[in-house]
């Protein structure tokens, strides 16, 4: 059965047309005016005063992750479904082996636990420590597993932080196969020296986890992390950025002709450091890092600047929730709360509301951010991340002028909290269709357990080597 999409506005990260979609076997047929039903039992949908938007990707969320001694809230099941709910129709999950483990034995346990998803996926492969054995398998990942992207963790010392030995490595051996490099830039070593000094302060307090995570430890993992990539001419994506140091670093970079990314995500965008101080605990619920900042001192303006001009390219979540009980572990002692909050639901209607009806940037940007540029860095494009004849038929129909509050009430992940609690929005999707079925509609959910397929990706060869790097080495591999 065949589904036609009539007189929506459609909106690319170039383009805003009012035209017809045709949509059979999960792909679109056709686009254009006056389309007509190819067959007696086509469903039609009359979108007249919607705006018919590529399903978003979410570039960066954990779904079941094992961490800080617990397992996040949401699974491909529950975490997907959310996401539909909030137009987010494919995710890139992270593949996170631990130390030690091989990174083809940590893919067969994401695989595993992946079949119950009910939106397209795919995973960056971390990587948590260096063999004999990694770069044979970060080829291995590559070339026979499509995972083109890789993830490096600068933080969390003593779990699963690189050196700056290892992080050499994964830069020089990603560059070669022409994968991007993902990198959580914090300095982990600052970090676990002033966790210790604040706790034999007796600092124990959620209030004191940005403390424990200035700004100055971003913004040096971020320089470094891009100094790594040039060395190697490798791609790299910094994910969740959340302050000015972090962003001039990246913006130095790119202005030198360095090929790399920066991600950011809402909560850093719309909240600032005042949530660490809410009382009766509830100030974990916002513990994640690299921290929520002050409202203060820039951050928010460099981070809007970035997303409003293109310096920085995409708008992720981080989603990577804990209930309120699993925070509760970090009752007596910051370090041990649980780092992570939910978001895949959130991301959409907040960067309409706060992005596009507050004039930072428009309608096309806001799909250039949450799907078409996420698509194009990680090789989903244009299967994924657009309105085109041929494109997999994830769509979102959205009612630019709907109202509504954000919730724990309300979504449907199993975080109990919603860090965006009682935050106002504007525009809503109405429905949404993934791989050409409606699985969201009028605020209700038909989601598919095992629907979702993993994606494999390809390299782009195109940035292989990234000749910055490579000319100011005087080398080449
Ligand atoms: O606090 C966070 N961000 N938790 C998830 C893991 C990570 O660092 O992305
Ligand atoms: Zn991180
Ligand atoms: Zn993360």
């Amino acid at each position: 059965m065949g589904l036609l999409i009539k007189n929506g506005e459609i909106v690319t990260a170039a383009d805003r047309t009012v035209a017809d979609l045709y949509i059979e076997n999960g792909r679109i047929e056709a686009i254009g005016t006056s389309l007509e039903k190819r067959a007696a039992r086509d469903e039609v949908i009359d979108a007249a005063g919607l705006l018919v938007l590529p399903g978003f990707i979410d570039p960066h969320v954990h779904m079941e992750l094992p961490f800080m001694g617990t397992v996040s809230a949401d699974d491909f099941e529950s975490g997907l479904a959310s996401g539909i709910a909030g137009g987010t129709t494919s995710i890139i999950d992270f593949c996170i082996p631990a130390r030690g483990e091989s990174l083809l034995s940590a893919l067969a346990t994401w695989r595993e636990k992946s079949k119950k998803a009910v939106a397209d996926y795919t995973y960056h492969m971390a990587i948590t420590g260096w063999t004999d054995k990694t770069a044979d398998e970060m080829k291995i990942v590559v070339e026979q597993h499509g995972i083109t992207s890789f993830k490096v963790f600068m933080a969390y010392k003593g779990a699963i932080m690189v050196d700056d030995g290892e992080l050499y490595m994964v830069m020089k051996t990603a560059a070669k196969l022409g994968a991007v490099v993902t990198v959580h830039a914090e300095n982990g070593d600052a970090v676990a020296h002033l966790q210790k000094e604040l706790v034999a302060q007796g600092k124990l307090g959620p209030e004191f986890h940005p403390v424990s995570r200035p700004s100055s430890v971003e913004g040096e993992a971020t320089v470094r992390a891009l100094m790594m990539a040039r060395l190697h001419g490798a791609t790299a994506y910094i994910v969740h950025m959340t302050c000015r140091e972090a962003v001039e670093a990246l913006e130095r970079a790119k202005l030198a002709g360095q090929h790399c990314y920066g991600e950011t995500c809402p909560q850093y965008l719309l909240l600032d450091d005042t949530v660490f101080n809410r009382p009766n605990f509830e100030g974990a619920s916002y513990v994640m890092s690299p921290p929520i900042r002050p409202g203060h001192l820039g951050h928010h303006d460099a981070l809007w600047r970035g997303v409003s001009t293109g310096m920085l390219d995409s708008i992720g979540t981080d989603h990577c929730p804990f209930t309120f009980e699993q925070k509760k572990a970090g009752r007596d002692n910051f370090t041990l709360i649980p780092n992570g909050a939910a978001g895949v639901e959130d991301r959409l209607v907040l960067m309409h509301t706060y992005g596009v009806c507050e004039g930072r940037f428009d309608l096309q940007r806001m799909v250039a951010l949450g799907a078409t540029n996420p698509a194009r860095i990680f090789g989903l494009y244009p299967r994924k991340g657009t309105v085109a004849v041929g494109s997999d038929a994830d769509l979102v129909l959205f009612d630019p002028s709907a109202t509504g509050t954000r919730s724990a009430k309300t979504h449907h992940s199993k975080a109990d909290r919603n860090i965006f609690e009682g935050f106002k929005t504007k525009g809503a999707p109405v429905k949404v269709i993934v791989n050409g079925h409606v699985r969201y509609a009028d605020g209700k959910l038909d989601v598919q357990r095992g629907a979702g397929r993993f994606i494999a990706r390809k390299v782009d060869r195109s940035r292989v080597p990234n000749p910055v790097g490579v000319a100011e080495m005087g080398r080449v591999g």
